[in-house]
């Protein structure tokens, strides 16, 4: 069945329905020749008489314009359903697109001139995107707008163009979009803004729901009505940020974590970005997602033209569970790239927490030997093994071995690794410097810098000016040779601060405004060399923990530090907003020492395991600190990482109680079979005479029955474990978890 089909309205303009698995999303052209959308939600039939529904009549002290040839309708441009708004022209509500005209003046009135369906979709060099493995996959609805007085093939106003490209994906309730604004006039102009989406839903009424966080306290769930007016989450950082991530969901209001409407938004994009909702005078309400404007003004000159990231718009009916399925599911699939996207990831030990910057090669190894002994697959050597780092004041840019901490360099420390039994991983933070360092001193002009203005520090250093290509080779030359050199067969790729005195000292003053965009086109640039020289390289991002822990990075580095907070209670909410985008097996997840180094609290191993084995299992503790019972607990919690990490690669996610909403998080994962699932459930704070109800769970066969092959011992058929639940007997303690792997019997 084609995904797109496409039905001749009056005057044979025409009326496009992209069909998902169970939804429809339909716009069309309107008589005016505007490109208006039509509906966004559940499956509905094409049918040229919808093509009605775009007229919207007009209103008091409304704009209003007159089509011309062919078409020729009224239009009230601030009471139609846009699909890719402007400035200036009629429409006073958030706009997607706004030019600086090489005379001064502001505008654009985009009117439809042609459209065409490909199959598949046709890749985005330089940008990080989902993809398709083969055409059949999907198909791509492309549709061209021109700045111009009239409809169809006529002279253009300007000659700005616009592209809006949409992919529907086979089997998904999915569509990605994106925009190309194209200059085919005479003269530069100035791009002001280019937002990857406007979705104008026709009614308001819904919950706007985002994940807002901070340092240590990322992706926290907040949910709250949509009211008049404008309402953004936005990120000036330079980077996606913990602060506002590019991602939000309008429910409506009745919605919940199985049932209801839900259209979520995700920006593939790791710089700043602006994305919200405003609900008008008319009660509509338009949603927009895409590079923050702030801070953003591209120089198209005469045959240039400038592609938007991309956004993928998920749907569901089925609550947010249903949405969080569809994101899993496609991002795993197809967002995600490289050998290791189908491959189970190695548990990991990670020595940042063990020592921080006092370790010698013997300290390491003596770790990486008790880690063998658990069964450990891979050591991460953190921050402090090169240049003079012994602390955070220095030596960030001088990728060459500490040989004070490490006289045999790291080939001889790789090799003592492997001789554990382990593979040996490497920290890195390629796009900073430190003042202290002989990259600084030889190239004081490679970090962002406003000459002549006092800078900014964060942790010390400043931020390498990615927009120019010779620092990113510069910084790749160094890593390269490293990874070329010692065994290395990890990178942690890490972020620590964020971007202050945006400019550069290689670009002319009218393009100091794409110092932004093209310094995060050079961080993806170096994830594809990186990427394309070492296709065997497991990359984990990080950004001070989960910092840019978006689709953008997530394109070249299948796993993020989900946050440097690894406390087992504060990381349940951490993770729960984690997963409402993010498949499991994209989330690092480790064991640490207790008290917490970040919140100081104490919980007990197998609690803090439970907590990590949602997600790529690892540690990030002094192994051979550990007493006997809290070793032994460690070695069964790697047995259990590797006997379920199947789950996180293949299985669906259910959150089954919210941290946010109490003291009790669960959620459990169900092979796509239903032959198998774990289920964990972790106690915040017990209360006194309280009986936990039985825990309802969700995705099993019912008429199968499972045992626990692992965990609270017990056997129960599918539809009792669904409609009567778990038993929660025994969790009556603080922080205690209990966790079942379950099997079809
Ligand atoms: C950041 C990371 C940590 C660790 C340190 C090293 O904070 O999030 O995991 O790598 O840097 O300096």
């Amino acid at each position: 069945m084609s995904l797109i089909t496409i039905v001749s309205g009056p005057e044979d303009r025409p009326l496009f329905f992209l069909r998902g698995a169970a939804s429809t999303y339909a716009l069309g052209v309107h008589a005016s020749g505007l490109l208006c959308h039509l509906h966004w939600g559940g499956a509905v039939e094409p049918d040229a008489s919808l093509a009605g529904r775009l007229e919207t009549g007009g209103m008091p002290f409304g704009p209003e314009f007159l089509g011309t040839p062919p078409f020729g309708g009224r239009a009230s441009p601030d009471l139609l359903r846009m699909e890719y708004p402007t400035a200036n022209t009629g429409d006073f509500r958030e706009p997607a697109v706004d030019v600086l005209h090489a005379d001064g003046t502001r505008g654009l009135r985009l009117l439809y001139v042609a459209h065409r369906v490909l199959a598949g979709k046709p890749a985005s060099p330089g940008l990080p995107a989902t993809y398709v493995e083969s055409a059949d996959e999907a198909e791509t609805l492309e549709i061209d707008l021109r700045d111009a007085r009239e409809a169809g093939p006529g002279e253009p106003v300007s000659g700005i163009e616009v592209t809006l490209s949409y992919t529907v994906f086979a089997g998904r309730d999915v569509v990605v979009r994106a925009a190309r604004v194209g200059n085919r006039g005479d003269r530069a102009v100035t791009l002001l803004r280019a937002a990857s989406v406007s979705v104008d839903f026709s009614h308001r009424g819904f919950d706007l729901l985002t994940l807002p966080g901070a340092w240590a306290r990322e992706r926290w769930v907040e949910r709250a009505p949509l009211r008049s007016g404008l309402h953004e989450s936005a990120s000036r950082r330079g980077a996606s940020g913990h602060q506002a991530h590019p991602f939000f969901a309008l429910l409506e209001p009745t919605a919940d974590e199985v049932r209801g409407e839900v259209h979520g938004f995700s920006l593939v994009y790791s710089g700043n970005h602006r994305g919200g909702a405003e609900v008008t005078q008319m009660h509509q309400t338009r949603v927009f997602l895409g590079i923050n404007p702030d801070g953003f003004a591209w120089r198209l000159e005469p045959g240039e033209s400038f592609r938007t990231p991309e956004v993928v718009l998920a749907y569901s009916a089925e609550g947010l569970g249903g949405l969080s399925a569809q994101y899993h599911r496609l991002y795993r699939e197809r967002l995600v790239r490289g050998a290791w996207r189908d491959r189970e990831r190695p548990v990991l030990i990670n020595n940042w927490e063990a020592t921080y910057f006092d370790f010698d090669a013997d300290k390491l190894a003596a770790i990486a030997r008790r880690a063998g002994e658990l069964g450990v697959e891979l050591f991460v050597l953190d921050d402090g093994w090169f240049g003079r780092r012994n602390d955070d004041t220095t030596s960030l840019g001088d990728w060459i071995v500490d040989r004070k901490k490490l006289p045999g360099g790291l080939g001889d420390l790789g090799r003592r690794i492997e001789a554990e039994g382990l593979r040996f991983g490497l920290w890195f933070e390629p796009e900073m410097v430190s003042v202290e360092s002989d990259l600084y001193r030889a190239h004081p002009d490679w970090c962002l810098h406003v000459p002549g203005r006092g800078r900014t520090e964060g942790r010390q250093q400043l931020v390498l000016d990615f927009s120019r290509p010779e620092v990113v080779e510069g910084v790749y030359a160094q890593v390269a040779a490293i990874l070329r050199e010692a065994p290395v067969g990890y990178v942690k790729w890490d972020m620590n601060r964020h971007l202050t005195e945006v400019a550069s000292a290689a670009l002319p003053p009218d393009r100091q405004g794409e110092v932004f965009h093209r310094h995060v086109l050079g961080v993806y640039a170096f994830a594809e060399r990186l990427a394309g020289e070492f296709p065997d390289l497991l990359l984990e991002g990080c950004s001070g923990g989960g910092g840019r822990y978006d689709p953008g990075m997530l394109h070249y580095t299948p796993q993020f530090w989900c946050s440097d907070n690894t406390d087992a209670i504060a990381r349940l909410r951490i993770q729960h907003g984690t997963s409402i985008v993010y498949p499991p097996c994209t989330m690092g997840a480790h064991v640490s020492a207790v008290p917490n180094h970040q919140v100081h609290r104490s919980t007990p191993m197998r609690t803090r395991g439970h907590v990590a084995l949602a997600g790529q299992f690892g540690f990030e503790l002094d192994l051979t600190k550990l007493d006997a019972p809290d070793l032994a607990e460690a070695g069964d919690l790697v047995a259990q990482a590797k006997a379920t990490r199947h789950l996180l690669r293949h299985g669906d996610l259910h959150r089954l109680r919210d941290p946010h909403a109490g003291n009790l998080a669960a959620w459990m994962l169900v092979s796509p079979g239903r032959d198998e699932a774990v289920v964990t459930v972790v106690l915040a704070l017990a209360e006194p005479n309280w009986r936990l109800p039985a825990l309802r769970l969700r995705g099993l066969d019912p008429a199968a029955r499972y045992r626990c092959v692992h965990g609270p011992a017990g056997e129960w058929r599918g539809d009792a474990l669904l409609q009567i639940g778990l038993p929660l007997d025994g969790l009556t303690r603080d922080f205690q978890s209990l966790r079942w792997h379950l099997k079809r019997v």
